[in-house]
């Protein structure tokens, strides 16, 4: 599996994300293409970014009674995206269900990862909200080890969790990254960051990136640079 930079395109519509994509003329980057983008534009913008010849992980979130996800998953499969992703507090039973209904008649389908806990979901919250009372590392080790023996591919986390995550689910099952800036940028609404190359050092197989890249003056030189610190 090789290490990639994803860009995570945050756009509210085609147009924007496509004067974005058009400057990338050389290399093809891997993207994440979330909600709001989805929910704007429909699945018609999966196949026409595809189309280009990106890679593309489908950052929907999906948490429903087993049925729904299996059914929703086979939806989301037949769009050839190449990744995609699943609440893991969902059940093992669910993460079952979503693998069955991901996986094509030629026996192919896209990666499959988890998330865990949030990273907007703290302590507290989720002792007061959720009732949950254990520490939330051992929560979120806990659902990594869930998604594991459901058949997953791997956990979406923070890059600090990436070799914990490892040790415990094995080095094969992925770990992919968001909450990564450049040692000189900002760090914008993240509150625990890694650099590109941090991220490679403890790790991470793909690292999530925003704003450094997508509000850059430059996309195409901060992208280039997130790929040179992280896959080298
Ligand atoms: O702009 P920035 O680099 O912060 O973007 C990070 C991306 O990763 C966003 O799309 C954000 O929603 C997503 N993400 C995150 N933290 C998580 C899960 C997803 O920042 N725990």
């Amino acid at each position: 599996m090789g290490k990639d930079v994803i860009i995570a395109c945050d756009f509210s519509s085609a147009e924007q994300v496509f004067s974005f994509l058009d400057k990338f003329t050389d290399k093809k980057p891997f993207v994440k293409i979330g909600m709001e983008l989805f929910y704007a534009e429909g699945p018609s913008i999966v196949k026409k970014i595809k189309e280009r010849g990106h890679k593309i992980f489908l950052d929907l979130k999906l948490h429903d009674i087993p049925n729904t996800v299996k059914k929703s998953m086979a939806v989301l499969s037949n769009l050839d995206v190449d990744m995609c992703n699943l609440h893991a507090s969902g059940t093992v039973n669910m993460m079952k269900a979503a693998l069955e209904g991901l996986t094509r008649p030629d026996g192919s389908r896209p990666l499959l990862i988890a998330v865990t806990q949030l990273t907007s979901t703290d302590q507290e919250s989720m002792e007061n909200d959720l009732l949950i009372k254990e520490p939330i590392e051992k929560v979120v080790m806990h659902y990594a080890k869930n998604a594991k023996a459901a058949g997953l591919d791997g956990v979406v986390c923070s890059p600090l969790e990436a070799g914990k995550v490892h040790e415990n689910c094995g080095k094969d099952f992925l770990t992919v990254t968001p909450g990564v800036r450049f040692a000189d940028g900002d760090i914008g609404d993240q509150k625990r960051v890694m650099t590109p190359a941090e991220a490679k050092k403890i790790g991470s197989d793909y690292i999530v990136v925003g704003r450094p890249i997508t509000a850059a003056d430059d996309v195409v030189a901060a992208y280039n640079r997130c790929v040179e610190e992280f896959v080298g």
